[in-house]
């Protein structure tokens, strides 16, 4: 019998790329750069299955470019939103991703951005690098406690409840904001469950890891930064477009909120000439969250299970969920 056909959109590692070339007849993109859309729809022709990553645009007719012999549709992320599901959805074809694996490291980057905003880890380093350091200095590069602040978390799924675990042991308050979480949910661990305004007036820092959707795009805007207090931190490892992000430099420069530190940004990657990029009271690093050796070892192991199952009819082990 012969192998089914993929297309893999990117070198991933050999963790997951080793299986997919014993399993399957595959092509795997080699530029460091994403395949150009048009590129993808020429490549994808004929295809049992794609594995993608959230660089790739798949719509309905990137879809229908493949034919009907698509079989599945897996990608290498947690987040799926450059993916147009319900086009999947209406022509049967499943979406698998990679959730659970990367929970603790994209909590780890999340702790680690908030920790550097609140304590100027990178102006301090900037500080050396730009000659300034001349003495210890009872007022300089002064940052933020941890102990005793209030961190507000936005979505308290798998990996705002890590980063509430974490900051559990840094000895913050925590309150939770997610559509539907109760308060035994929240208390599990130690956070209080509370309306977003409520969390957006109390809380020091305020953490973002829900999913972009419609109804998450731009939750952070003019409205929701003029309710946050004056030098509140916000840190984003989820996506960037759940901030609007020209509202976000105009709090950033009027002092409406006190820093952010991101992982993530609108677009991707940000514009070297970007506004936030010179501000100094906003970190950016280029979407980093899921970048340890292991977890993306596993991220590709998982991408290449749901694509080999796929493309095999079998049900794929990490299915995105449809409504
Ligand atoms: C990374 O952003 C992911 O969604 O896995
Ligand atoms: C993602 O894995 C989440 O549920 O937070």
């Amino acid at each position: 019998m012969s192998k089914p056909r993929v297309f893999v959109t990117r070198i991933m590692p050999a963790a997951g790329l080793d299986r997919v070339r014993e399993a399957c007849n595959a092509e795997i993109w080699s530029g460091e750069m994403p395949p150009p859309y048009e590129t993808l729809r020429e490549k994808v022709r004929g295809v049992d299955g794609l594995l993608c990553m959230l660089t790739d645009r798949i719509d309905g007719q990137l879809m229908d470019a493949a034919g009907p012999g698509l079989k599945v549709i897996s990608q290498m992320a947690v987040g799926y939103d450059n993916i147009d599901v319900p086009a999947a959805q209406v022509r049967g074809i499943p979406i698998g991703h990679t959730p659970g694996v990367l929970t603790e490291a994209t909590a780890d980057l999340a702790f680690g951005l908030l920790l550097a905003a609140a304590r100027r880890i990178v102006e301090g380093a900037n500080y050396i690098q730009d000659g300034q350091w001349r003495t210890w200095d009872p007022n300089a590069l002064l940052g933020r406690d941890l102990s005793g602040a209030t961190l507000g978390i936005i979505g308290l799924g798998r990996i705002g409840r890590a980063v509430a675990r974490r900051a559990a042991g840094f000895n913050m308050r925590i309150l939770a904001y997610s559509p539907s979480l109760t308060f035994e949910s929240a208390a599990e661990v130690n956070a209080v469950a509370v309306d977003l305004e409520t969390l957006l007036r109390e809380s020091d820092f305020v953490s973002l890891h829900l999913p972009l959707n419609a109804r998450t795009r731009h939750l952070i805007n003019r409205v929701t930064l003029s309710q946050m207090k004056a030098n509140a931190i916000l840190v984003n490892t989820a996506r960037g477009g759940i901030i609007d992000h020209a509202a976000l430099v105009e709090a950033l420069r009027s002092g409406i909120i006190g820093g952010a530190a991101l992982d993530v940004t609108d677009p991707e990657p940000i514009s070297p000439d970007d506004p936030l990029l010179s501000l100094p009271n906003a970190l950016v690093v280029p979407h980093i969250g899921s970048a340890s050796q292991w977890t993306r070892d596993q991220m590709a192991r998982m991408a290449a299970e749901n694509l080999i199952a796929g493309v095999t009819g079998q049900p794929l082990p990490n299915r995105v969920p449809t409504g």
